[in-house]
């Protein structure tokens, strides 16, 4: 069975009362629930969260050798941070770039994402139910590299 860690960058620890009419009023606590319901019998799941750069850049190395994928909402450090795109290149798992938000039909700063050039694709706009749709683009793309 795979195993894939989500992430989840600085902020979104508030979602649910951090401006819900971009981010909606679903709680992260909510958004786990969810995601490990969906991962019963399919696979196993950590999912984590930090406000702080080198500490979700640990997290992305602890990732090699535990995990065999990542969901990644870095939040607004998609928009400037080198260090976890080099992380991420850095350990050569799959990552799935995650937003709530449609990042490419907000302000113009949030069109730019480091996590891009490193990540086999971006789910973004979906609001919570893109964690659900991340885990099943990853998971598809774990058996399909399987063969
Ligand atoms: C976000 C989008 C980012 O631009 C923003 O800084 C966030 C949340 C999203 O999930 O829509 O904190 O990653």
């Amino acid at each position: 069975m795979p195993s894939l860690l989500i992430l989840n960058g600085p902020n979104l620890n508030l979602l649910g009362q951090r401006q819900p009419e971009v981010y909606g009023k679903t709680t992260l606590e909510d958004i786990r629930s969810r995601c490990m319901a969906h991962a019963e019998g399919k696979c196993a799941l950590a999912f984590e969260q930090s406000n702080h750069e080198g500490t979700l850049v640990d997290m992305i190395h602890a990732a090699k050798g535990t995990h065999d994928g990542i969901i990644l909402n870095a939040g607004a450090y998609t928009h400037t941070s080198i260090a976890l795109m080099d992380a991420i290149a850095s350990v050569e798992l799959p990552v799935v770039e995650l937003h709530l938000s449609n990042i490419h039909a907000r302000e113009v700063f949030r069109h730019k994402s480091y996590i891009a050039p490193v990540a086999i694709g971006q789910i973004c706009g979906f609001g919570a139910a893109g964690y659900i749709l991340s885990m099943d683009a990853l998971l598809g793309h774990l058996r399909t590299e399987d063969g």
